[in-house]
């Protein structure tokens, strides 16, 4: 698939078929998330790819209970280590190590269409028992929920902003 094209077939699934991933599958996602670029190639995140029904459970409760989670047969935890402060000070962590995990998930997205499955990206959910689930050290900052599967649902794709309000020549 050209790159174009995943970009937008890539929808936000949140109903999961309970088959499970193929290994080689998982190790291109896997592939996606570290080949991402990142400030100073300092690669300042970190993903735990969570299968158990039990954990799974508990991102479900602590992610305002947005049940499609628990479909999905692998979520990902993505996390942006801090500990690039010690080279870009208060910049690096606040933007930077939160930007190379972006830029991670989204080539975990894209990937994932290419492959088949679709994902979802998660963000509300309560930071702190999450690091508690997961036993997240301290200086690591979840980002995302990242649930991954193959589809339930074929979503229509919610419309996009006029180029006119986000691009401007000067
Ligand atoms: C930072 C961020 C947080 C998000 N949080 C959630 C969320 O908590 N639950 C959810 O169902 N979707 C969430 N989404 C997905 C968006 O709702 C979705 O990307 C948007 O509606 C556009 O749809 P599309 O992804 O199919 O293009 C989030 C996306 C981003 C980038």
């Amino acid at each position: 698939m050209d790159v174009a094209k995943a970009i937008k077939k890539r929808r936000s699934i949140r109903h999961f078929q309970s088959k499970p991933i193929p290994k080689d599958f998982e190790e291109k996602l896997i592939e996606a998330l570290l080949w991402a670029p990142s400030a100073g190639n300092l690669q300042s995140r970190k993903f735990y790819l969570v299968k158990d029904k039990t954990v799974k459970e508990k991102l479900v409760n602590l992610a305002l209970y947005q049940s499609f989670v628990l479909e999905a047969p692998l979520v990902i935890v993505a996390c942006a280590d801090s500990r690039i402060k010690r080279r870009y000070s208060q910049r690096g962590r606040n933007l930077y190590s939160i930007c190379d995990t972006a830029v991670s998930i989204e080539n975990l997205m894209l990937q994932a269409t290419e492959l088949g499955l679709g994902s979802c990206w998660v963000g509300s959910f309560d930071e702190d028992k999450i690091k508690e689930i997961l036993t997240i050290p301290d200086y690591l900052k979840p980002i995302a929920v990242i649930p991954i599967g193959f589809l339930a649902e074929k979503p229509e794709a919610p419309p996009r902003a006029k180029k006119e309000e986000v691009i401007e020549y000067k």
